[in-house]
């Protein structure tokens, strides 16, 4: 039975790929967007300059690893190497720089697990969130970047997963269901198993970063892999379909974590992932490229486990048997 429902599925997924496609071009900033964008970092960065000038201003997350919609938030790391200020206190300065730059709705968040000032710039009516130094996130996010430029199915697919799960509510970290970052090296693996994407990490690196005394390592000339993928001719909708397959069929729960940094499947076994330790449940394992012993699943509970897995199995099947797939797929939650 199972293989038939494969079969069925293969015979005509393509046909919705123009469908999913025009989803994707919809959900994409426009050019406009992004100089606007650039503009407000600039101009941040230079108020910020002026009270600290050996600080940088760094834009990480989706409005930098081009995985970003349309009209999302702005976010950015402020680099700075104050030996005599705390964390919360240099949040604290920053929040009255702002201010005295005539920035709007500014929130100093000291106590979030990642503290953070949130301002609104009133000329643009973009709203970002500024954290101090946390240079990972900016080294995850070329990651993610220069895997997008390798080939255009990984930015097209995780975008269709993107508004799917923000459709569907499954992209909210506080009700324990998965971060965008997550979704998105969910997408990587995927494509690293079908040889449409390489893993970076494992071949000989071109670019070096040192984070708070950790070295880490990659091969970052993407424009050399441009065809990495193409003898893969697989489309957007198949690529769907095998997502959401492998996510409500595929993947073994009890024994797997995925791991880009491998390009493999690793066992949780190997990494003591197979007990709830603190808060950390692992009941969906997926290996952060970077903070290795760090488990992007940790967040999802007993509950929204069950949740995730009903959602998986539902896209699975609307993408197996349902004749407007890209309708009710995003149909809200
Ligand atoms: P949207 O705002 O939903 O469009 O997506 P986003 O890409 O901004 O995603 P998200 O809010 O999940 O994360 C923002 C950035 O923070 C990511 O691009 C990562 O660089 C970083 N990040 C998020 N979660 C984690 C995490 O658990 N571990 C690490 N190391 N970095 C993270
Ligand atoms: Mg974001």
């Amino acid at each position: 039975r199972f293989q038939r429902r494969v079969r069925a599925c293969r015979y005509d997924i393509d046909q919705f790929t123009p469908n999913f496609l025009s989803i994707f071009d919809s959900l994409v900033p426009s050019e406009e967007e992004i100089a606007k964008q650039n503009q407000l970092v600039i101009a941040l960065s230079r108020l910020i300059n002026k009270e600290w000038p050996n600080s940088k201003l760094y834009l990480y997350g989706s409005c930098a690893n081009s995985f970003g919609f349309s009209n999302s938030d702005i976010d950015l790391c402020l680099s700075i190497d104050d030996k005599e200020m705390s964390k919360v206190d240099i949040i604290l300065k920053l929040a009255d720089i702002l201010q005295a730059g005539n920035l709007q709705n500014i929130q100093a968040l000291t106590r979030a697990r990642v503290p953070i000032v949130k301002l609104m710039d009133p000329d643009t009516g973009l709203s970002c969130d500024i954290c101090v130094n946390n240079l990972l996130a900016v080294v995850n996010t070329k990651l993610l970047r220069d895997y997008a430029q390798i080939d255009q199915r990984l930015r097209q697919l995780a975008f269709i997963v993107k508004h799917w799960a923000k459709s569907r509510r499954v992209n909210e970290t506080y009700q324990g269901t998965l971060s965008s970052y997550s979704y998105v090296i969910m997408c990587i693996h995927l494509l690293q198993l079908r040889r449409i994407l390489p893993c970076l990490q494992e071949m000989e690196a071109t670019c070096y970063v040192t984070v708070d005394d950790n070295h880490y390592a990659y091969f970052d000339q993407v424009d050399k892999l441009s065809n990495y993928g193409a003898h893969n001719n697989e489309t957007l909708s198949s690529l769907l379909w095998a997502f959401f397959h492998y996510w409500a069929y595929q993947h073994d729960y009890t024994q797997d974590v995925i791991s880009i940094r491998t390009g493999k499947i690793i066992s949780k076994h190997m990494k003591d992932w197979t007990r709830r330790v603190g808060n950390d449940r692992h009941l969906i394992c997926i290996e952060d490229p970077f903070e290795t012993s760090h488990d992007l699943g940790r967040v999802v509970d007993k509950f929204s486990i069950k949740i995730l897995r009903e959602e998986f199995e539902r896209a699975a099947n609307i993408l197996q048997y349902d004749p407007n797939p890209s309708v009710k797929l995003f149909e809200p939650y």
